[in-house]
């Protein structure tokens, strides 16, 4: 009897879904290739490069032979810095035992989840999400709860939605704020409205999500649920780290503040699997955060003035509304009133199509909101230079307008 064939993969190899996103990156990719220039609205990160002092921090850490394994949770110096970048910023009371270093934001979240999510174990995540925050959920066996966050409600859940979807087995809530992709921020009286529904059930405890916490517009203010209380920044995991605010997307570098408890459990996991983050780059992140944050408030200010033309722009079009998003690097306009419409290249029946044709017809790359949970929205970056804005928002008006 022949055996029958199946899959090597694990089944949480195989549960994880494909980016719905690939398709319009794989096109975008194409018509580069073939020598269109495509006009970007799509990319994740800052387009400035490093600042010079933090580049050279990590070269002097090289030449001075700082190449070996360190700590698997990181440099005893960064974790100091980042303690005082908590009480600084933040009035948060960390020792460097609660300081957990990682190869980038995405990593700490990871092994965030990791060290607090049971197999079954529900986690609450509000959508718009960012993208991984589900799959990387469900990869460490726990649950996926969205609920849903409408423009109309400025892209931020209600104490009344995240008590409606607690369950015995809730463990954990996300929370971004300054959120990728909306930019929603949420004020201290909201999260100290959401504060109260949490500490209400033992045993819930909230990821925090901050990484955009530099990029905030208008005057407002971040806040971090976990400096609300004690006992609130005992249920918190803190995440941040250098990528957005310095530009430093590549050097993979992000933390936690945490409890001790957790804090040695994830140095635990990490030393077991990745070890130390990489060292030149640690020592650079001890740059970013010690150093002069002149640049940081460039890129701010620069950030602001462009989001105040993309978000200009777009609401001249018609069919399409854009909230004008107080944090991070991303506008998320509603296109679904154009729904059932059709371009020349077809029905534009949602979000993927409306990508798809605008990138095909006019070479303007925007990603579809349906990665982000939010599928009446395209995503689009305003880390663009301001000509390419103005050019690239001229486009996605004629294709808006050569709809019938
Ligand atoms: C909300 C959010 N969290 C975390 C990350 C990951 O950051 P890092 O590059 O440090 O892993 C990103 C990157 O896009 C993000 O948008």
């Amino acid at each position: 009897m022949s055996k029958t064939i199946t899959s090597p993969l694990s089944e949480r190899a195989n549960n994880i879904k494909d980016s719905i996103t690939m398709a319009v990156t794989d096109l975008g990719n194409q018509l580069k290739k073939q020598g269109h220039r495509v006009i970007s609205f799509s990319a994740g990160e800052p387009d400035f490069d490093t600042p010079q002092n933090i580049k050279e921090a990590g070269i002097t850490s090289i030449k001075a032979g700082k190449t070996k394994y360190t700590a698997a949770s990181g440099i005893i110096e960064l974790k100091n810095a980042i303690v005082k970048k908590f009480k600084n910023d933040n009035t948060l009371t960390y020792t460097n035992k609660d300081i957990v270093i990682s190869c980038g934001a995405k990593h700490s979240i990871y092994n965030t989840l990791i060290a607090l999510i049971n197999t079954g174990d529900e986690v609450i995540v509000p959508s718009p999400y960012w993208v991984s925050y589900p799959d990387q959920v469900e990869l460490v066996g726990g649950k996926p709860i969205i609920i849903e966050a409408t423009d109309k409600a400025g892209f931020k859940i209600t104490p009344a939605q995240l008590e409606a979807a607690i369950t015995p087995r809730t463990k954990m809530v996300i929370i971004n704020s300054p959120s990728n992709p909306t930019g929603a921020i949420y004020t201290k009286q909201e999260l100290q409205a959401l504060a109260d529904v949490i500490l209400k059930h033992d045993n819930i405890y909230v990821l925090s999500d901050e990484i955009y916490e530099e990029l905030v517009y208008d005057g407002t203010e971040h806040y971090s649920i976990a400096s609300l209380s004690k006992e609130m920044q005992d249920r918190t995991v803190v995440i941040n780290g250098v990528s957005k605010a310095y530009s430093m997307t590549g050097w993979r570098i992000g933390y936690t503040g945490s409890t001790t408890e957790i804090a040695s459990a994830m140095g635990k996991i990490q030393s077991q699997t990745t070890s130390n983050p990489t060292v030149a780059s640690q020592w650079a992140s001890l740059e970013a955060l010690e150093g002069s944050q002149e640049a940081v408030e460039t890129m701010r200010t620069s950030f602001e003035s462009r989001r105040n033309l993309m978000v200009k722009e777009l609401n001249k079009i018609k069919g399409m509304t854009c909230l004008t998003p107080p944090g991070a690097f991303y506008t998320f306009p509603n296109v679904s009133a154009l729904y059932g419409k059709t371009s020349p290249e077809g029905l534009v029946a949602n979000d993927v199509d409306f990508c798809a044709q605008l990138l095909t017809l006019y070479k303007v790359a925007c990603v579809p909101g349906s990665g982000f949970g939010a599928p009446d929205h395209i995503r689009l970056t305003y880390t663009a230079s301001a000509e390419d804005i103005k050019e690239g928002i001229d486009k996605i008006k004629l294709f808006v307008e050569s709809l019938k």
